[in-house]
This record gives C-alpha cells, sequence and structure tokens, in this order.
C-alpha cells in the first residue's frame, strides 16, 4: 500500500468497518475504514451496482475492455473478469513515443499472466499516423485527435469481433471532472450524452462506463492489493489539459466534505440526466453512416477517415515537437 492508503491515527492502528481486522485504507467518503479483503468486497458491489443500475450488461454478454495499461482500465478489466464476466482487452497503439511503448508492455503482461486475450491495434502500422503527427498535421491539441481515433478504433474494433459492448476504465474522478466543465459551460447537448452507459446504434456497440462509482485513488488501491503493476505515468501530451484542473478543484471540494464528488455526479445521473433524455435521443437520430467506412456519422465522411486522409503522407512528428507546437 502507497503512504495514503494506509490507515491515520496515533498507536491505535484503524479497524476494518466489517470484521474489526486492522485496515489498510481509509475512505472518508464512506466514513469508514477496511481491511484488504473487505476493502476488494466494497469494489466489487461497487462495480456490480453500477452495472445493474444502468442496465450496462446482459447475463453471458462477451465484453471488450479498452486497456490503455494504467490503474482504471487493469482495475476494470481484473474486476469484471473476477465478477465472472467474459472479458477481452483491446490496446490502441497512439505512438506517443515511451509513454506508448511502456503502456503497451503494461497491457501485455497483465493479459499474458492471466491467460487473457488481448487484441492490438497500431495507429501507424494500420493507418499511417500517430497522436503527435495527428495533433501538427491538424493543429488541434493532441487529445483530440487522440480521443476521436480511440472512440473509432473501439466501435469497429468491437464490430469486427463481434462484441455487442465496450467497456472503458473512467472512474468516478473522469467522470465528475468532465461533469464540472459541461456545467461550467452550460453545454447542454454534452451534458445531455454525458452517461455511464452510451447506446448500441446502427451496428455498433454500446459503451459502458462500470467504474463510475468507484475513485481513482480506489482503482489504485484495487491494483494494489491485487498485485497488478499499472503504468504509473500521466500521457506526456495531457499538459495543460482542462480537466486535470477541474479534477483538482473537485478534489479540494472533496478533502473539506467527504461524499461531495459522488453526490454531485451520482445526484446528475439521478436527477438531472433523465430530464435530458430527449436531448440525447435527438444526437443519435441524426446519423448517417460514413460513406468510406460506414462508422455512424453526421457528414458524408466521419471524422476518422478525414483524419487519416489530413495526416497520409505526413512523416513521423516526435513527441517533444507535438508539444513545443502546441503550447505556441
Ligand atoms: P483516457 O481517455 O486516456 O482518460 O482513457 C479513458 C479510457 O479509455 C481508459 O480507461 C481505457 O479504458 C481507454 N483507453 C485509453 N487509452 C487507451 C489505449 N491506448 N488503448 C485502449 N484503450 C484505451
Ligand atoms: Fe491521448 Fe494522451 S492518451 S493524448
Ligand atoms: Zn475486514
Ligand atoms: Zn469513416
Amino acid at each position: 500500500m502507497s503512504a495514503t492508503d494506509r490507515p491515520r491515527g496515533g498507536h491505535q492502528p484503524s479497524r476494518c468497518r466489517v470484521c474489526k481486522e486492522p485496515a489498510v485504507i481509509d475512505l472518508p467518503r464512506h466514513n469508514a475504514n477496511f481491511c484488504a479483503d473487505h476493502f476488494l468486497e466494497l469494489c466489487r458491489r461497487q462495480v456490480t451496482k453500477a452495472i445493474e443500475r444502468f442496465g450496462m450488461l446482459a447475463p453471458g454478454e462477451r465484453v471488450l475492455v479498452a486497456v490503455s495499461g494504467g490503474k482504471d482500465s487493469l482495475a476494470l478489466w481484473d474486476l469484471l473478469t473476477d465478477l465472472g464476466v467474459e472479458a477481452d482487452g483491446l490496446y490502441v497503439g497512439l505512438g506517443i513515443g515511451d509513454y506508448s511503448d511502456t503502456s503497451g508492455e503494461h497491457a501485455r503482461r497483465f493479459a499474458r499472466e492471466r491467460g487473457l486475450v488481448l487484441t492490438e491495434i497500431d495507429l501507424r502500422d494500420e493507418y499511417g499516423y500517430d497522436v503527435p503527427t495527428a495533433a501538427v498535421a491538424t493543429g488541434r491539441v493532441p487529445c483530440s485527435a487522440c480521443g476521436l481515433s480511440k472512440r473509432h478504433l473501439f466501435d469497429r474494433a468491437a464490430r469486427d469481433g463481434g462484441y455487442p459492448v465496450v467497456a472503458t476504465g473512467h472512474n468516478l474522478d473522469d467522470e465528475a471532472a468532465v461533469l464540472y466543465g459541461n456545467t461550467l459551460r452550460w453545454d447542454v447537448e454534452m451534458l445531455a450524452r454525458q452517461l455511464p452507459v452510451l447506446p448500441a446504434r446502427a451496428g455498433f456497440p454500446r459503451k459502458v462506463k462500470p467504474l463510475v462509482r468507484l475513485t481513482e485513488r480506489e482503482t489504485a488501491a484495487w491494483c494494489l492489493v491485487r498485485g497488478i503493476d499499472y503504468l504509473v505515468e500521466e500521457c506526456p501530451m495531457s499538459v495543460g489539459n482542462k480537466h486535470l484542473g477541474y479534477k483538482e478543484a473537485l478534489n479540494r471540494l472533496e478533502a473539506e466534505s467527504p461524499g461531495a464528488k459522488a453526490a454531485f455526479y451520482l445526484g446528475f445521473l439521478d436527477r438531472m440526466a433523465p430530464l435530458l433524455a430527449d436531448r440525447a435521443a435527438q444526437a443519435v437520430d441524426g446519423l448517417e453512416r460514413c460513406l468510406r467506412c460506414g462508422a455512424p456519422t453526421t457528414s458524408e465522411i466521419c471524422a476518422f477517415c478525414r483524419l487519416v486522409e489530413r495526416t497520409a503522407g505526413h512523416g513521423p512528428v516526435p513527441v517533444e515537437l507535438a508539444l513545443a507546437r502546441g503550447r505556441r
């Protein structure tokens, strides 16, 4: 366990709320401490609750888990497998220098050690570009080309592999930060679509986020207790990303009022999202199929095919150069 996950307090070790054995983690938002076994049990319960409450998975459904090699997606893959879900992995090589090399190694090792199936797609090998190159070729922030590529390839891999559902490792901190940003701008379209389940459409899979009831600290602790070796470094291209600032702001709030983050996000899902359901349905209604690849799109050619076209023939751009251009 890391220092932050060790029990607080003076000479008296804190005790597990359930069995009264020494605790390994304190969770102020639950106003309780837990031993390793009961902490894992709490995580399983939170994930099961999210799956059931939002109708994420039907019994026996095969799931494609998008794994980045980081704590959230590896914890998700481990949790789903642990809960008896048939879950295979998908890793997308984004070509972000050493960061991508190391993240791929973590995903591969996790799969190999557990005998799980991992599909890999490499952006440069298969589509002729990578994220730094796309950022320079389009003049947009790297995260935008990266997100667009990942969403498209998750869909396509699920369709090709016959998976009805794709699961990603977005956690409570991620979702609360995005919600905070969307609320600050009152971006009603984005708010309407900010759901932990996006329904299947036009032959493409359902998208689910089973970790929305677990925080970042909890998924990291799951990995530590379960002995999962994950990539700790953040993506070098995410420097200056607004969501990191939103996360910090919410963490300050959480430190003063434990439970505030969960109340903000889960309260939105319970009380606000239903009021926006019509808007969410309208966004799906207007979709056509891309003339080149068949993906759902609002124009004739989808954004992914346009990105592939724009980056064609562009030589590889090193991460440092893409970052320097982005700062100008
Ligand atoms: P991010 O967009 O980096 O915050 O990641 C959100 C989720 O997308 C992760 O929890 C993973 O489920 C998935 N993901 C991110 N990067 C990759 C990748 N390179 N390959 C496959 N899935 C990924
Ligand atoms: Fe996508 Fe960093 S992981 S830009
Ligand atoms: Zn216990
Ligand atoms: Zn297309």
